[in-house]
């Protein structure tokens, strides 16, 4: 029987020979994708730029359980100018109805469920879904993404939601995004993120929300499917910087990021420093010289 003691051997994870198109990919460009149907392929592409193979996706979900939060307390004053230098938006269907135009261009990660607020000692009581299938196609979702809680009381539910949304995602080429939570007694560290990354993607989502972590290179290697990690709590941009910089030598396949970009004293400088990392292997250095200029 699968027990919490495989961890304790797992060490071979073939860092010198990535998964490729023809281990396991089926010529798509994305890990793990090469099976999936046209349409969710397709919309795979438009959230990853296939030149690249990353992602900038811009989280402004925080509303969900945070209320307004420092940097988002107007959505369509902060948003709209960022639209142009990220690739991705990910929201909640409210932010998006009541404060984004529909005539923006970018695809959009929908985030489908709802947790408890942050009133709540734990969060990963208390979560459901927020939207259906009918009510994502309906908003234009490229994707959806769902909150897991690993190793917390929350962790069945979650992922029963999250497989239930992987389900109803295939029936129309969607793909799900599967969040990695972490909470206040949670650990973040390598076994944790091997763990919790392996099982979403297991679960059947097609790519993952995680957080950096020492050891990351071997988080990446054995998660299936590509990982966008967050940026968490706002750092000074030169550090958020290299820990994107950091991620993507690693194996990450971008960001989704709210707080060190919306949060930063430029957030529109922060998004073309960390496009810069993302898409063009600018190093941290660099991207920071760029996020200088363009703040004067
Ligand atoms: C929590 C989330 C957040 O709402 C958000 O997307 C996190 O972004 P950041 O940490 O970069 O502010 O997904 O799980």
């Amino acid at each position: 029987m699968a027990d919490n003691q495989g961890n304790q051997l797992a060490k071979n994870y073939h860092l010198d020979n990535p998964q490729t198109s023809s281990q396991g990919s089926g010529g798509f460009f994305l890990k793990g994708a090469g099976h999936c149907d046209w349409g969710l392929q397709s919309r795979l592409a438009r959230m990853f730029r296939p030149a690249s193979g990353n992602t900038v996706m811009l989280a402004f979900d925080h509303g969900y359980i945070m209320g307004p939060t420092s940097g988002l307390e107007r959505l369509d004053l902060v948003i709209p100018p960022l639209i142009p230098f990220v690739d991705v938006l990910m929201a909640t269907r409210g932010a998006l109805r009541s404060s984004i135009p529909p005539t923006q261009p970018k695809p959009v990660c929908l985030r489908v469920n709802y947790d408890s607020s942050v009133l709540y000692d734990d969060m990963s009581l208390g979560g459901g879904l927020a939207c259906d299938i009918r009510n994502a196609v309906r908003m234009h979702a490229d994707c959806m993404a769902v909150q897991t809680f690993i190793g917390a009381p929350g962790e069945k539910n979650s992922l029963e939601l999250l497989s239930r949304t992987v389900d109803a995602g295939l029936d129309y080429g969607i793909p799900t995004l599967g969040v990695v939570a972490v909470g206040k007694q949670m650990a973040r560290d390598e076994k944790f993120f091997l763990l919790a990354t392996r099982l979403l993607a297991e679960t059947g989502c097609h790519l993952v929300k995680s957080y950096y972590c020492e050891g990351f290179e071997r988080v990446a290697a054995a998660c299936p499917v590509p990982i966008v990690i967050a940026g968490g709590k706002k750092l000074p941009e030169l550090d958020a910087l290299l820990m994107c910089e950091r991620a993507i030598n690693e194996g990450a396949r971008g960001v989704d990021m709210g707080r060190n970009i919306f949060q930063s004293e430029n957030p529109a400088a922060m998004c073309r420093a960390v496009a810069k990392v993302v898409h063009e292997k600018h190093t941290a250095k660099q991207a920071h010289e760029l996020f200088l200029n363009l703040c004067n």
